[in-house]
């Protein structure tokens, strides 16, 4: 097994709309574990350098001033391959191309409004958490249920 932690944000169209409880049961029901979650305000420096590989670019603006808009649901989430898993289970950028199955396939319309952010690799998830969370807001546990989730 791989596990991995990644760096999941329920952006916030997904809190407006009412979809926070609908979004973090994929997850769950995927076998992911939860381990770290705060609703907040993002600051514009934090939202910047968070998506600070996408400065300069015509929808960098538009982004920023979107993410700062209301709340966000930081998550940190656990498990094998977890980085992979929950890209996949978001699903492509754009709600209209992402496949029905996926949560932007299933529950949005938008490119913009895309409902969730996940880390697209080791890096960036390492990197994410470290902006978002500090080590201490994140809970190290098992869930027995993880026995019927793996194989031993
Ligand atoms: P995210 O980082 O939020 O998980 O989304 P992503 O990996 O699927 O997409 P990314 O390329 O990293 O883009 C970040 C966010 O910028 C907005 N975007 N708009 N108009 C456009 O061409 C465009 N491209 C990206 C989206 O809100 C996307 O989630
Ligand atoms: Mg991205």
């Amino acid at each position: 097994m791989q596990m991995e932690t990644t760096l999941i944000i329920l952006k916030p169209d997904a809190v407006q709309r009412g979809l926070m409880g609908k979004v973090i049961t994929r997850f769950e029901d995927k076998g992911l574990r939860i381990a770290g979650a705060k609703l907040m305000m993002v600051p514009r420096d934090l939202a910047e350098r968070h998506y600070g590989e996408h400065k300069g670019k015509p929808f960098f603006d538009g982004l920023i001033k979107f993410v700062t808009s209301s709340p966000v649901l930081v998550l940190a989430i656990e498990g094998d391959e977890a980085i992979t898993v929950c890209r996949k289970l978001i699903g492509a950028t754009n709600g209209k191309k992402a496949e029905a199955g996926t949560i932007r396939g299933d529950l949005g319309l938008s490119g913009g409004m895309n409902l969730v952010h996940g880390s697209d690799g080791p890096e960036s998830a390492q990197r994410e958490l470290a902006l978002w969370f500090k080590e201490s807001e994140l809970v190290r546990y098992q869930k027995s249920v993880e026995a019927w989730v793996y194989e031993a």
